[in-house]
Order: structure tokens, then sequence, then C-alpha cells
């Protein structure tokens, strides 16, 4: 049992704080946001993310997981500090790290005892280096500490089994002892351990990120020319993905990629190769593709009504930017429905989980209690986020609903000879051997 304190209640800290409890170890996690942290108390949840309410009220019970503003409270005992707070994108890219110097500047102010200072939010390369000099300014009386990044590598919707099956722990630090120290931390898990200095550590969370970004880019521009050349894309997928030097994983085309990880990381890493005088080619093709994905769907809708949207009704199912999760930030389908409001189409839309998260973000549309309340008198359906309850609708009753049907499946949820033959007018993203030959803007 170790005494560990995390910083930051978000997708990351909660799931790390819960999963460490559950290791047996006692975890106290701080948030200077006091809504939340009352919320937690009573067991709400501030996020959606599957297992974790058991997982938290397991282990509250337990007495093994606390939750705090004071930073005190949290460090009383602490051997170990996890920073898990937000790294947003600044306007130019970067990665803005106001609340990893103000985290870092509490804890600085409020230890009282030698302390491994361990980030796990994405920082820019030499932010781990940053981070230490920061600490030491501001330090009341110079006290030990050592800081060691270990890139979270969680993916929303599945943080929990990733926390606890991960493919690697990656930690970086100048002291050894440190790394091993948190590596003892992780040593339940029995997972390959990459122990490297800190900059490396940092380097190999963006080069892992942007390299998943490029696969799912890659399949997307594959999926283009398949349109083209009349191949279908989810068979040259899996044609590829037998070959185990690619592996089949994240080779499924789209809207493209979202969420709070992927967009800003390649933006961050290249602008840091920018501004160290690269210029990232790869990495700028990369975001070029996922922003035309987004595009390439409005265009599609616009296309199948003869060219205008002005007065459509569109309908949308899915805004979260992937499956099981409440979380619309960079989501696709945000980009899509701004794009067909601005267009002069009305927009009804459903999602499972994300209707509330998204009507913070965007106004305008209108929001269905389900699917079928979506096609409802509408002129074109699109799917925008792979749901499993989209998989399998009453396509009958859907298409009884609509006013035409046109359905355009931006996750290729659904097979095109099969909606053809339920009676909708389909397209899905790089089906070409189905019919699919042409672009949109009529290439
Ligand atoms: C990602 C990384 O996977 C995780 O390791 C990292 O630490 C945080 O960022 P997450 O953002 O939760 O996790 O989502 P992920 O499941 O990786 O999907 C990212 C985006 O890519 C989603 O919008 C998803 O729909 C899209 N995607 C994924 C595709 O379009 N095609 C694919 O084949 C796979």
């Amino acid at each position: 049992m170790k005494n560990i304190c995390v910083i930051g209640t978000g997708y990351v800290g909660l799931p790390t704080a819960a999963c460490f409890a559950d290791l047996g170890n006692r975890v106290v996690t701080v948030d200077i946001d006091e809504a939340k942290i009352a919320k937690l108390k009573q067991g709400q949840m501030p996020i959606y993310e599957p297992g974790l309410e058991e997982l938290v009220e397991r282990n509250v019970k337990a007495g093994r997981l606390f939750f705090t503003t004071s930073y005190e409270e949290g460090l009383q005992d602490a051997e170990f500090v996890f920073i898990c707070v937000g790294t947003p994108s600044a306007v130019d890219g970067e990665a803005d790290l106001k609340y990893v110097r103000a985290a870092a500047q509490t804890i600085a102010q409020t230890m009282t005892k030698p302390l491994i200072i361990v980030n796990k939010s994405t920082v820019p390369v030499g932010t781990g280096d940053w981070t230490a000099e920061i600490i030491s300014k501001s330090q009341p009386t110079p006290i030990d500490f050592a800081v060691v990044s270990c890139p979270e590598f969680l993916r929303e919707g599945s943080a929990i089994a990733d926390f606890m099956q991960p493919d690697r722990t990656v930690l970086g630090s100048v002291n050894r002892q440190a790394a091993e120290a948190v590596a003892e931390l992780y040593a339940p898990l029995k997972a390959p351990l990459v122990i490297t200095d800190i900059r490396t550590a940092e380097m190999i969370k963006y080069a892992s990120n942007a390299f998943l970004a490029t696969k799912i880019s890659f399949i997307n521009e594959i999926s283009i020319i398949c349109e083209r050349l009349g191949a279908d894309v989810i068979e040259v997928a899996r044609g590829m993905g037998f070959d185990k030097r690619i592996g089949d994983k994240f080779l499924q085309a789209g809207v493209g990629y979202g969420g709070s990880c992927f967009p800003k990381d390649v933006k961050a890493l290249a602008n840091m190769a920018l501004t160290h005088g690269m210029h990232p080619q790869l990495l700028n093709a990369v975001m070029e593709i996922n922003d035309f994905q987004r595009k390439q769907i409005v265009l599609k809708v616009r296309d199948m009504l003869g060219g205008s949207l002005e007065d459509k009704v569109i309908g949308v199912l899915g805004l979260a930017f992937k499956e099981n999760t409440d979380d619309v930030r960079e989501s696709p389908a945000l980009t899509v429905v701004r794009s067909l409001l601005n267009q002069g189409a009305q927009v009804k839309a459903y999602d499972p989980m994300a209707m509330e998260t998204a009507s913070r973000e965007l106004k305008g549309m209108i929001l269905c209690e389900s699917p079928y309340d979506v096609a409802e008198g509408i002129d074109a359906l699109v799917i925008l986020t792979p749901w499993n309850e989209f998989k399998q609708l009453n396509l009958a009753r859907i298409r009884a609903a609509m006013r035409t049907p046109i359905l355009v499946d931006g996750r290729n949820l659904y097979d095109p000879e099969a909606m053809r033959a339920a009676g909708f007018v389909y397209r899905g993203v790089g089906r070409g051997f189905h019919g699919e030959g042409k672009l949109p803007n009529g290439g």
C-alpha cells in the first residue's frame, strides 16, 4: 500500500485514482472545482466512463479513495503525486500549460516532505524539466523532490481496462530511483516497462498518438481513392490488417478522428517541429485529411439533396466524438452539424449520452428522444458516431418516418447493398465497389 495524491478529476485523473485505489493504495484525489468534488462525495461522477461509478463506490466504501479540494489534505501523507490536469490547445496549436503550472506551484507551496511528482498530462517535450524548475522556484524552503513523466494511454470509454491491462508503461526521469519507485506502483499490472529520460518519455506519447492519427488519416485517404476507383475500403482494411507489420487496428475509415487527444496532440507536435525550424509535412497532411473527412460528409448530403441544404431537415445520429462517451471535444459530429446549420438546414439530433454536453457547445439543433424521433419528417439521415444502438435500427420504421430515404453513413455501420434493398438511397465512406464511384462534387 502506498499513499498517492491525484490532482485532477477528469477523464485521466478519476480513472487513475480509482484504479490505484483498487490496487490497494490509499488515494486522495484533489480538484479545485468545488462542485465536482461535492458531486463525487455524493457518489455522482462528473464524467461518463463505463465501470467508473462502481469502481469509485467500491473503493470509497473500502476507505481507500478520498476526494477533496484541499492540496494540504491531498499531500498530507502522499509519497507520490500524479498531475492529471488538462492541457488544452492554445490558439496557435501549442499546448496551454496554465493548469500544469498552477498545479506544480501549489504542490511546491504545500509539500512538507519529499515527494515524487508524476506528470500524466500530455505536455510538450521539455515540460518535465520546466516543471522541476517551477517547483524549485516556488518552494518556500527546499524539500527533496523528483519529477517523473508517465504519459497516459487511456482511451475514453475503456479507460479502466486500459489502466488495468496496459500495452506498456513508460516512465521518464533524470532520477532513476524515482522512476523505479513509480514502476513499483504499476508492477501488479505486469506490462512491459520503458524507463528512459524525461524528454523521450514525453515524445513517446506524442509520437504514439500522431502515429495512430496518421493511420486513421491514411485509411481515410485510401477511402476516397476507393470511392473513385470502385474498391471497398472495409475489405481493403481487412486485407491489409492481416499483415502483422500493419495490424488491423485503427484502420476504420469514417468522419475522421476527434476527441481531447489526437487533434490536440498532432497539432502540438507539428507546432513543436515548426517552432524548431522544421516543416512537419506528414503531420500537416494528417490534419488536412482529417478536416476534409468532416467536410466530405456535408458535401455528400448536399449532393444527394440536389445541391442545396437550404430549408432541408437533416437527422443526425451521434454527437459524441466516438461511442461510449459523453465527450464532444473536437467531435467531428459537431463540425458537421455546425456546417449543416450554417448552410440553412434544420438539424434534428440524438445521442445516447452526449446531448447535454453537445447542447452546451452548439445551439440551434433540435434534440430528440430516439433515432425514431429524429427520423420523423427528415430529408436525410446522417450517422456520425458508431454507438451500438445505431447498428441494428428498425430500418423499416426509420424509412417510413423519413420524408426522403437518404442515408449517409459516416461510420460505415451498414451494408450498402442491404440498405439499398431496404429502400434507402445510401452512401457510406469509401464503399466504391458498391457503386459510390463519384465524389459529391462530381469529380
Ligand atoms: C486516444 C488514444 O487512443 C489514447 O491512447 C490517448 O491516450 C488519448 O487519445 P481517445 O481520444 O479516447 O484515446 O480515443 P480513441 O479510441 O483513440 O479514438 C480517437 C478518435 O479516432 C475517435 O474520434 C474515433 O472515432 C476515431 N477513430 C479511431 C477512427 O476514426 N478510426 C479508427 O479506426 C479508430
